[in-house]
């Protein structure tokens, strides 16, 4: 199997999830090593026989070629993935999220039938009204990207569509709420409030902090991932979510009180333009068609449990915000 972005936080808890439930497995991992993902997220699969990590970019259509012609399967989590970076540079959203997948594609359809799950986002539907708790996305729902980020995902989900439509290629299409757990960048919410509380930093909420996120635990999304693998039909988008839905007060609230932290280190700060209101799941198709459902995202304890494992592994919060990766790209973005 190829993961690609499988150092990061999605592909490395997939890859881990994949070697410890599928033993016999073996797993190449294609990753562009840039600020957000890290070899060291999967160092006790090094000297493993079954593991094989190569540096490389999505977008590199000989690598791609060589990579997707030794393996049976594909998983395609590689993507840029954080809304804000987007809005101040939509441009490499562009090349990895729309030109890397097309590039994906095309050796997949080079080199004759292999199944590929394409890893994507509920934020391609747009967002819902906070006043209708009843609406939620389904996969009918249509795609109304408000940020490059999301845009670049519909891209890439609508190129899916049609390597499955034209080619006949086996294909498949997730959609996940958003993700927490291990692994995951400290410029996303929770481990960046986290991060920032251990230093007792202020954390700063966006606008009012009303918007509300469903919150799907990263396993849960794994084991999603390998249903939709194993037993999703070919041509079909799975949406996936953890039933968990919170406001970004609520959160934070939630976050200061696990950390024993005072509310007074809550900043609200300007909104972030075209901010999302509401994103909700309905994932009853793949409850019905794949019998999965989330067992591992339930709050608090699945928050608390998050949290203390950055609160445990700040080695690991550090090496990876001083990466050089990391640097480069915190310079481009903010010119510091
Ligand atoms: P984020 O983790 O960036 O995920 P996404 O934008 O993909 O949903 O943000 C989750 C929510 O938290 C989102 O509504 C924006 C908000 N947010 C803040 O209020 N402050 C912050 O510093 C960040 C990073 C996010």
């Amino acid at each position: 199997m190829l993961v690609t972005g499988g150092c990061g936080f999605i592909g490395s808890n997939f890859v881990r999830f994949v070697l410890n439930h599928r033993p016999k497995w073996r797993v190449t991992c294609l990753d562009a090593l840039t600020y957000a993902s890290s070899p060291q997220n999967l160092d006790e699969f090094t000297d493993d026989p079954r593991y094989r990590m190569v540096r490389g970019d999505i977008c590199d259509v000989e690598l791609v070629r060589q990579l997707v012609s030794q393996c049976d399967a594909v998983i395609h989590t590689a993507a840029q993935t954080h809304v804000d970076r987007s809005i101040s540079d939509p441009r490499p959203f562009i090349q990895t999220n729309v030109v890397g997948t097309q590039t994906l594609l095309e050796a997949v359809r080079l080199c004759g039938a292999k199944r590929l799950v394409h890893v994507g986002t509920d934020e391609v539907y747009g967002e819902l009204p906070l006043d209708r708790p009843d609406l939620k996305f389904t996969e009918a729902s249509p795609l109304q990207p408000n940020n490059p980020y999301s845009a670049s995902k519909a891209s890439a989900d609508l190129l899916m569509r049609v390597y499955h439509h034209t080619y006949g290629l086996d294909g498949v299409s997730t959609r996940c709420s958003n993700n927490f757990g291990p692994y995951q960048f400290p410029e996303k919410i929770i481990p960046l409030f986290v991060t920032q509380l251990m230093e007792n930093q202020a954390v700063p909420l966006y606008g009012d902090g009303r918007q509300v996120r469903d919150w799907l635990h990263v396993e849960d999304h794994c084991e999603a991932i390998l249903a939709v693998f194993e037993k999703g039909k070919a041509g079909e988008v799975y949406n996936i979510g953890g039933d968990n839905e919170r406001s970004n007060l609520e959160l934070t609230h939630m976050i200061i009180e696990a950390m024993g932290k005072s509310p007074g280190l809550i900043k609200h700060v300007k909104d972030r333009p075209g901010h999302d209101r509401r994103y909700a799941i309905d994932a009853a198709k793949i409850a019905n068609d794949l019998g999965w459902r989330p067992t591992r995202s339930t709050w608090p304890q699945a928050l608390e449990a998050t949290v203390q494992w950055y609160v445990q592994n700040q080695p690991w919060c550090q090496q990876i915000k001083s990466s050089d990766a990391h640097r480069a790209s915190y310079q481009q973005q903010y010119g510091v």
